[in-house]
């Protein structure tokens, strides 16, 4: 197996088809085109090829000084065991410690916390734990704001 670590974005079509096979999309329910735009707007990438076949994906966004998070680590489930995430995960750090990022997170899916801790990580302490927001909860925010559809998704904060 010869695989090779790329830090450019994927193309759309490979991205659509490898984060398919996560079962991710039925809840953000992304384009093609979004999911794309979320991979451009990441500060780091690494991509896994064999043969030209988009096998393994990892990506930051970070501000580039205080805070990192690592997203959508994905290893093709016919690739997985065999070291491709590990590569791709200590990547994204390496590139954040030279970047002298001084906070590096991620949220690990069920199942994956032994992964992550092979690699470096630790959970969080249950009395400090990663939040989310739940849709549907908070009536402060009006109901426009609780669907996706009405917003406008080409809102950026201002610089
Ligand atoms: C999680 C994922 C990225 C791991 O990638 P991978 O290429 O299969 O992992 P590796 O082969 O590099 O494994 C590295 C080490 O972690 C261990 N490991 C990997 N997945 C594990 C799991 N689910 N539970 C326990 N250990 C695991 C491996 O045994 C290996 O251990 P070793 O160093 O002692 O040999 C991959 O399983 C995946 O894409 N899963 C589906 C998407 C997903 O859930 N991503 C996580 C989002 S938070």
């Amino acid at each position: 197996m010869n695989i090779e670590y790329r830090s450019t974005a994927p193309d759309r079509d490979q991205i659509r088809d490898l984060f398919a096979t996560t079962g991710w999309n039925r809840t953000f329910k992304a384009s093609p085109e979004e999911l794309i735009r979320a991979v451009a707007n990441s500060q780091f990438v690494i991509a896994a090829y064999e043969d030209e076949k988009l096998v393994g994906f990892g990506r930051v966004v970070t501000d580039g000084v205080l805070h990192a998070m690592i997203y959508d680590m994905i290893v093709h489930p016919l690739f997985q065991g065999q070291g491709i995430g590990a590569q791709i995960l200590n990547g994204l750090v390496k590139i954040c410690r030279e970047a002298r990022i001084r906070d590096i997170q991620l949220f690990s899916a069920i199942g994956k916390r032994v992964f992550y801790e092979k690699n470096g990580f630790e959970a969080r302490p249950v009395e400090g734990p990663g939040m989310q927001f739940k849709p549907g909860t908070n009536r402060k925010l009006g109901l426009q704001m609780e669907s996706f559809e009405q917003q406008d998704p080409g809102h950026k904060v201002q610089q």
